[in-house]
């Protein structure tokens, strides 16, 4: 039975076989004509050359050096601050704390700025986002909100507004008779050049002096930037050092250029005296302080108390124009009122 099956088995193959070996194919026929040709795909447009992209700013010539030459002298390069990286601090005085703020508009960044880097080209200007000379631009144009309140628009100084300001603080309110001062730092911080240009934020005490602006604010179409980005001289002043004095072979040379246009013949910013004026100011402000106990004559911080509401608003008035560096330059006339008329409210 088994040798059967396998019989049948071989005797089937067998047959496959030799049916296979009768279907035999034929010569091949000649190639058919060739068919129409394919519609040809669109040219892609040419890159452009990278090398002469980059080579808008990075060439031979100096321009771009002139400007990291001059940097190279600015306080936001070597001031060394930059290290104050604690979030209430770094959107101020680091670059990657100030791009934070500038996405959130929170007065803090959300954490410590771990290995800040200084105030830099990409701090200001939008540096390598689109490789064209519209990397130029300002990373701040608009008008700029103050953090103590008030809106203010100086041209290309928007840029500088945002840190140039004063820090938060309380300004004495004159319907209560006195004030308490909680901290030795108490007051505007350092740097609240935007705030007095514009005559915000001091203590607006009734005297002899109204409270008006010097023309500045208005006349100065860029504000900051037209003064103290005045033609440079070499790597000292003006332009991107931001420096308004420098020293030459000895002596301190005043960049003067940002001033003559429209004080014809200064030699100096003590125009008119009006420095040494606001200058004078202070130190009899200073004494009166001193003399009210406020002000401490070791660390020339503030004794922390309560006082009269008239004492605290002359300690503010004080530390603000103190603090903004310019005796009287950047807002004369507002300076001067806040000044005498503390000094008055105390003589009373
Ligand atoms: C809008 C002007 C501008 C253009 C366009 C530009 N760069 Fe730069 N580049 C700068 C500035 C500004 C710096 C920073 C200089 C400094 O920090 O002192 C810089 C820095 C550099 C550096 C040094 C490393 C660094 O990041 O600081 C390199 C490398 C560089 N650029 C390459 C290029 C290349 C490649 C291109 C083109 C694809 C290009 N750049 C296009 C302005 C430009
Ligand atoms: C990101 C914040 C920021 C911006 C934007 C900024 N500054 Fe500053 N600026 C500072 C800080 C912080 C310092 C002090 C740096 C230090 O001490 O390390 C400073 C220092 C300066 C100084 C030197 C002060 C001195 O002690 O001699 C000048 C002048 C100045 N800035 C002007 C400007 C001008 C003008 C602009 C606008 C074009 C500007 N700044 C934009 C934060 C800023
Ligand atoms: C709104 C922006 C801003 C914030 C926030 C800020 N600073 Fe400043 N700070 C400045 C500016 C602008 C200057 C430079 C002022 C000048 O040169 O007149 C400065 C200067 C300083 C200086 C140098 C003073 C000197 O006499 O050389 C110190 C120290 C300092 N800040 C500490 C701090 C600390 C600590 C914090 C956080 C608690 C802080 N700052 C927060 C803007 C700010
Ligand atoms: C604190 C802000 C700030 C920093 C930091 C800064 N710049 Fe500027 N830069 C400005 C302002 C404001 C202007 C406009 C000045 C004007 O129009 O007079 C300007 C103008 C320029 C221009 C002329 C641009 C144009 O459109 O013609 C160049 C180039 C330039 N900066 C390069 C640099 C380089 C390179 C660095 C770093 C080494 C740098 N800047 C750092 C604020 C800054
Ligand atoms: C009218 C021109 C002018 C304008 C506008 C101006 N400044 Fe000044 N600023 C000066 C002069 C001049 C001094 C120096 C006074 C001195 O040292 O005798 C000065 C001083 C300063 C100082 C102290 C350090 C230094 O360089 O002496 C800072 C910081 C400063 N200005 C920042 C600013 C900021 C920020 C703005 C814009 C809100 C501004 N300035 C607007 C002319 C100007
Ligand atoms: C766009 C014109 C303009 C520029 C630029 C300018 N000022 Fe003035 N400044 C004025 C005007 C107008 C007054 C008001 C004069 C008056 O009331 O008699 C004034 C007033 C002043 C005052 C008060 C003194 C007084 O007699 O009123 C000082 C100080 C001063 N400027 C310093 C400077 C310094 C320093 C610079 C350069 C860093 C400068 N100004 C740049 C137009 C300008």
């Amino acid at each position: 039975m088994q040798t059967k099956v396998i019989l049948s088995v071989w005797f089937s193959f067998l047959i496959m076989l030799f049916a296979a070996s009768c279907v035999k194919e034929g010569p091949q026929g000649p190639p058919g004509a060739n068919g129409t040709d394919g519609i040809d795909g669109v040219d892609g447009v040419d890159g452009a050359d990278g090398a002469e992209k980059c080579s808008a700013c990075h060439s031979a010539g100096t321009d771009l050096f002139a400007k990291q030459v001059q940097f190279s002298n600015s306080i936001h390069r070597i001031g060394g601050n930059f290290e104050r990286n604690a979030p209430s601090c770094a959107i101020c005085h680091t670059h990657e704390g100030f791009l934070e703020r500038l996405e959130t508009g929170a007065d803090a960044t959300a954490a410590t700025i771990e290995d800040p880097t200084p105030i830099n080209c990409r701090t200001c200007h939008m540096i390598h986002e689109t490789y064209d000379i519209t990397d130029y631009d300002l990373r701040v144009t608009g008008p700029v909100d103050l953090i103590n309140g008030g809106t203010v628009d100086f041209g290309k100084a928007n840029m500088c507004i945002n840190c140039h300001q004063s820090r938060p603080y309380q300004i004495p309110d004159m319907a209560n008779d006195s004030t308490a001062i909680t901290s030795s730092r108490w007051g505007t911080h350092h740097g609240p050049q935007s705030s007095l240009v514009f005559g915000l934020g001091g203590f607006e005490i009734a005297g002899s002096l109204e409270y008006v602006n010097s023309p500045h604010k208005d006349l100065i179409t860029d504000g900051c930037v037209s003064c103290h980005m005045a033609d440079a001289f070499g790597d000292s002043g003006g332009g991107h050092t931001f420096n308004m004095k420098y020293e030459s072979h000895g002596d301190e040379v005043p960049n003067i250029v940002a001033c003559t246009a429209c004080h014809a013949g200064a030699e100096d910013f003590n125009i008119n005296g009006a420095q040494d004026e606001i200058e004078a100011l202070l130190e009899e402000l200073e004494e009166l302080l001193l003399a009210e106990g406020v002000l401490n004559p070791n660390s020339g911080l503030w004794n922390t108390g309560t006082y009269r509401t008239e004492v605290a608003g002359a300690a503010l008035n004080y530390i603000f124009i103190e603090e903004d560096r310019s005796l009287g330059v950047h807002n004369y006339e507002y300076a001067k009122a806040l000044l005498t008329n503390s000094i008055e409210s105390l003589k009373n």
